[in-house]
């Protein structure tokens, strides 16, 4: 008989209440590790999916597992494994096409992890990879972040700010964000140099002249990301229109890039007008670029932040508090409460 695991699942699209129920442990590819799971974190991205407000880009089977984020330790090795062993301690974002870390055990691809840090609880690496590589991914790949250079970072306080604030700061920029007043004064000792409170003043009436704008908020905020640009600068954004370039880039068939091409028109005259350049940023999971960012957590460089931890199965009320928007840093899942 096929070995169970725990899990959260949905049966189909826009069922709000993810069930914790009984299903087969996924079977190990070549390739692939089996990851005994303790910890996993909350991502923005799990209720969109839920919700199949992602279906132009990802498209998935029925029952579903969620989540993106793990930290567990190695249970199996696939046929091929080079780099990792029965007991060791990893954690990483799983491929796109096959999630599911809101469970006992995950099977992932060896390319998507990396080695815990080892100064981390396996709860506080769980808050690290999709933000921490989100982050990595618009500063240092496509903005090439350099000193002095002036950064406005939207929602400092949220999972993406805390880390991008961090490690913007380590590439040496001037590092504006915007929040509200009652989160000015952590998100000051995660390195912000300037913070905009953004229910009293608008940051498009008081910045001006940056090198770049990372956008989390999408809508008018992206719009208005391109006032405060210099020309020659950079709007990379999270929650914007994904462009032409994007769905060629990602593969996508010839009609979703002339349909993204027309969506995103309205950021192809703002590049025109100001000189700056549009990129629609939508993550890759890489256990290489993991890597790089757990050398700076071990070197005490980098710290994840924690809002609220919650069991498996109170994983309704983590969605809810997710879909709040007012979460401070991360939220976790603890799997195994033995181990955190
Ligand atoms: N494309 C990708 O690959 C990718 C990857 C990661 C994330 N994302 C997207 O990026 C967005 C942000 O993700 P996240 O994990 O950072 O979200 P999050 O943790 O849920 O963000 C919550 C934070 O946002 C702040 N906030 C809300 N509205 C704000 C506003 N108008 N101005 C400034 N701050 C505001 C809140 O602070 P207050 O309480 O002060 O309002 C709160 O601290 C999500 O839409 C997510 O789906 C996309």
């Amino acid at each position: 008989m096929t070995q169970q695991m725990k899990a959260a699942v949905i049966n189909h699209y826009g069922q709000s209440i993810p069930k914790i129920t009984s299903v087969p442990i996924p079977q190990v590819g070549a390739g692939d590790i089996l990851v005994k799971i303790i910890a996993a974190s909350v991502n923005p991205i799990d209720l969109k999916t839920q919700a199949g407000q992602l279906k132009m880009l990802l498209h998935y089977q029925m029952p579903l597992i969620l989540g993106s984020d793990f930290a567990g330790i190695v249970v199996k090795v696939g046929k091929g494994v080079r780099h990792f062993q029965v007991g060791d301690q990893v954690y990483g974002r799983v491929p796109k096409d096959r999630i599911g870390t809101f469970a006992e055990y995950v099977a992932v691809d060896e390319t998507a992890v990396a080695m815990k840090p080892a100064n981390l609880t396996f709860a506080q690496a769980a808050a690290v990879p999709l933000v921490g590589l989100t982050s990595y991914q618009a500063l240092v790949d496509i903005m090439r972040i350099r000193p002095g250079d002036k950064v406005l970072i939207q929602a400092g306080s949220g999972g993406i700010g805390t880390v991008a604030i961090q490690l913007a700061k380590l590439k040496g920029a001037f590092v504006t964000t915007t929040t509200s007043a009652k989160n000015s004064d952590w998100v000051r000792q995660l390195g912000a140099d300037q913070i905009i409170d953004y229910h009293q003043e608008n940051f498009a009436e008081v910045l001006r002249d940056y090198d770049a704008v990372f956008d989390t908020l999408g809508g008018q905020a992206l719009a208005d990301a391109f006032r405060i640009v210099k020309p020659g600068g950079q709007v990379v954004s999270l929650s914007g229109m994904p462009d032409e370039r994007f769905a060629r880039a990602y593969g996508l068939p010839r009609w979703k890039q002339w349909l993204f091409r027309l969506a995103a028109r309205k950021f192809h005259r703002l590049e025109n007008q100001t000189g700056a350049r549009y990129h629609f940023l939508f993550m890759t999971p890489s256990g290489r670029e993991l890597t790089e960012l757990t050398s700076l957590i071990e070197q005490g460089k980098l710290h994840p932040v924690i809002d609220r931890q919650f069991s498996l199965t109170d994983i309704q009320a983590a969605f809810e508090y997710s879909r709040s928007h007012r979460a401070k840093g991360k939220i976790v899942i603890e799997v195994d409460t033995s181990k955190n």
